[in-house]
């Protein structure tokens, strides 16, 4: 069977970023004006006064101390509380394809490739910027990129989903060198003013090459030993955005448009998933789990991945073993585990296995089994 590896690997960070004491600083004081603006529907019942936020919950709840955004203004004022981004003409590229066009150009820099060595190019993300045309068609015409392009969504395993999807097409010949960019603006489906999640994701970019091993040439590349994509319907994280919110009659300030969740029913119900789905990966494999030298899981909380890095080495694993950037990007959705992977993999020797792992909204989970080839 051909061997497929991913060859290179890039982000684009946004130059904004808000630290814990900023984002409840806003946060504190849109709650005191609402609260003083409400304050006779407060005392009469009608109205639940807003709690305060604390930085000290939210580092020890998620592991989050900063995350980068697109748009640090609106979000950081207490009367506005979402980022502000320029409406741009038809004639503009979109944000998501301009910050991919970023990421991807680190990508093919580090796997030694140009835009003619490319044939197929995949948006990979959970939230894009419009129905159509495709993100992915419009990256593929800035970088000037020949074949075909398309974008998918499996929320925050997207990355992962396309990681199989394009190693399966490269196996069956439909294409030879695929880009695969998971631009997230997740600031843009947060609500800022909901103290229950207004401190968890971060906006990035990240980008992917994957080609056949004969043609990859780069000096950190590492081949797909195996995929493997499990899905289960929950409603427990959710986002009722869509086409057909006009003719539904919701109001573009509906709650149920942005990102809602039932935090702790995920963190109990993902976390045996993907312990399960990572531990029978390895098995099914017949990898010794004392090979796995690396999981770069999805990034949403820190906790979390302790208890599955944990369940799935036997073992409390060492901070490089399971490297976190949730600390630096809050969640990212779909690009956090592949942050993690574009940072911590160059130090691994050859013959040396690492997972790279996502999970989140469906539910869906993604398990990657990769070795390290150059
Ligand atoms: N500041 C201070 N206190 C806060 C707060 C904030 N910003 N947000 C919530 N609290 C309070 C709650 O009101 C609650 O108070 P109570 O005990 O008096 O009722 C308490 O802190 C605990 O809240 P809870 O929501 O149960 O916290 P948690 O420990 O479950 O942590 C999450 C919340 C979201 C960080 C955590 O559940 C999580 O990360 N879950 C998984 C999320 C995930 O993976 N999602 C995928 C998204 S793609």
């Amino acid at each position: 069977m051909d061997q497929i590896v991913i060859s290179g690997t890039g982000v684009f960070t946004p130059e904004e970023s808000i630290t814990n004491k900023e984002l409840v600083k806003a946060y504190n004081t849109y709650a005191d004006i609402y609260n003083s603006t409400n304050k006779s529907d407060i005392s009469q019942g009608n109205k639940v006064a807003l709690e305060l936020s604390s930085e000290e919950f939210i580092y020890k709840a998620s592991g989050i101390k900063n995350r980068y955004v697109m748009d640090k203004t609106g979000i950081l004022d207490p009367n506005i509380m979402h980022p502000i981004l320029k409406k741009r003409s038809n004639a503009e590229p979109s944000i998501l394809a301009e910050m991919s066009v970023k990421a991807a150009k680190k990508a093919m820099e580090s796997a030694g490739k140009t835009s003619s060595d490319i044939d197929a190019v995949i948006t990979a993300c959970s939230n894009l910027e419009r129905a159509y045309p495709a993100i992915s068609i419009e990256v593929q015409e800035l970088l000037g990129i020949k074949g075909f392009a398309f974008d998918m969504n499996v929320a925050c395993s997207s990355a992962t989903f396309a990681i199989q999807a394009a190693a399966d097409m490269i196996r069956s010949g439909s294409a030879k060198t695929i880009l695969i960019v998971d631009p997230e603006i997740c600031s843009g489906h947060l609500d800022f003013k909901d103290r229950d999640c207004h401190f968890i994701f971060g906006d990035v970019c990240t980008a992917m090459i994957l080609e056949n091993k004969e043609t990859a040439n780069s000096n950190n590349s590492f081949e797909i030993l195996s995929t493997k994509c499990v899905t289960q319907f929950s409603n427990n994280i959710r986002n009722n955005s869509g086409f057909l919110n006009n003719a539904k009659k919701s109001t573009p300030l509906d709650r149920d448009l942005l990102f809602m969740q039932e935090g702790r029913k995920v963190f109990k119900e993902v976390v045996p998933m993907v312990s399960q789905l990572i531990t029978d990966h390895i098995k099914e494999e017949k990898i010794n789990v004392e090979n796995i030298k690396r999981l770069w899981l999805h990034q949403a909380n820190k906790s979390m991945n302790d208890f599955i890095g944990k369940k799935v080495l036997g073992r409390v694993p060492e901070d490089h073993e399971q490297p976190n950037i949730l600390q630096d990007y809050a969640n990212t959705s779909s690009a956090g585990s592949i942050i993690a992977f574009s940072f911590y993999s160059k130090d691994m020797k050859s013959d040396e296995i690492g997972v790279l792992c996502s999970f989140g909204a469906g539910y869906s989970a993604g398990s990657i089994i990769l070795k390290k080839i150059s």
